[in-house]
């Protein structure tokens, strides 16, 4: 049974609720197979949203916390590209924690489950020396600054690492989670592979065998020549179009590498989020529906908890100019929840 975690779950208003949120501090323990089946459908929200130069700019405000959970959502993982406002000494502003305070408190009081995902993967992937100060420098700070946080604030040490420290990334998740340890013994921490959080990269993540507070994240996005087509930061597939999704061969694939997924959790008895997954806007809308609805039904088949790339700015699936969901793709992620109007 999944213990209810704390104050959030009772009847308290949300006025009232935000005050206390982040103090709340008597929940239980949640296993990190229970975080996984609580985070069930989730979504990528403000990554790149102007609010973090200028909080009166933002495009995601309070009131999208509840479009979210409305929409079917139980979980957001918010990313953070944070190390852009450290100062010399690698310290993060009183404002930035402000801010990232209030979207906690405001997803928390929509009872949603908080993804804390340091995203500066670029970063990561070239200057390895000046990115792991940063890495553990963030984990230092916001793991001390959320110790107290309900069980429903997860941390995640960081998104994709690529290209120069995939050799380096079991070294450097050890070092970010002991961090984390000392001041959050049993929250959980959502750790992926290397090489863009790879399901093919599974089998060379080290994990410590004692610490069952983890959870495994992994992205999706094959094949790229469908969900990058016409995707400008990906030069290779920049100049892609047309080109569609699912014949029976798209769907056996998609298993196939879903499949490989499950063995290595099973044998490693770990749970599993999906992180990342979506095809952009360029490709057909038809294929983009199928895709995604196929990726969400396959890693619900398996147990696994998912986030889907992300509410605003690419891959949308609340256009929030026009204030309404990009409703195909809603549906295609949570089919059993009408929108009611
Ligand atoms: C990146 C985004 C990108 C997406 C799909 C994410 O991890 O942060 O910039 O749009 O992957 O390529």
């Amino acid at each position: 049974m999944i213990e209810v975690d704390n104050v959030l779950e009772r009847d308290v208003t949300p006025q009232l609720l935000s005050a206390v949120t982040l103090a709340a501090t008597t929940d239980k323990p949640l296993s990190a197979a229970d975080q996984v089946a609580r985070m069930r459908r989730g979504v990528n929200i403000v990554g790149y949203d102007p609010l973090w130069q200028d909080p009166a700019k933002a495009r995601f405000k309070p009131r999208h916390f509840q479009i979210v959970h409305d929409g079917g959502f139980s979980s957001v993982r918010i990313a953070l590209m944070a190390f852009r406002f450290m100062n010399e000494k690698n310290e993060l502003p009183a404002g930035w924690f402000a801010t990232l305070d209030g979207l906690v408190n405001e997803a928390l009081a929509q009872k949603l489950t908080v993804i804390i995902d340091e995203h500066d993967y670029n970063a990561c992937s070239g200057d390895v020396v000046g990115c792991r100060s940063r890495l553990m420098a963030f984990w230092r700070q916001v793991a001390e600054h959320y110790k107290d946080a309900p069980g429903k604030v997860v941390f995640e040490i960081l998104n994709e690492p690529n290209e120069a420290i995939n050799d380096l990334w079991n070294d450097v998740h050890a070092e970010a989670l002991a961090i984390i340890r000392r001041t959050n013994p049993t929250r959980n921490v959502i750790i992926g592979p290397a090489f863009w959080n790879n399901v093919g990269w599974l089998d060379k993540l080290a994990l410590p065998k004692n610490d069952r507070h983890i959870i495994i994240t992994v992205h999706y996005y094959l094949p790229m020549t469908f969900t990058h087509q016409g995707a400008n930061w990906t030069p290779e597939y920049a100049n892609l179009s047309g080109n569609t999704w699912g014949t029976p061969a798209d769907y056996a694939a998609l298993d196939k590498d879903f499949d490989g997924v499950q063995a290595w959790a099973k044998k490693n008895d770990r749970p599993i989020l999906l992180g990342e997954f979506g095809a952009y806007e360029m490709g057909p809308l038809g294929s983009r529906v199928k895709y995604t609805a196929a990726v969400a039904r396959a890693a619900e088949k398996r147990g696994w908890a998912w986030a889907y790339w992300q509410f605003d700015q690419d891959f949308i699936v609340y256009d929030i100019d026009k204030d309404q969901w990009v409703e195909p793709i809603r549906r295609a992620l949570i089919p059993d929840r009408e929108l009611l109007s």
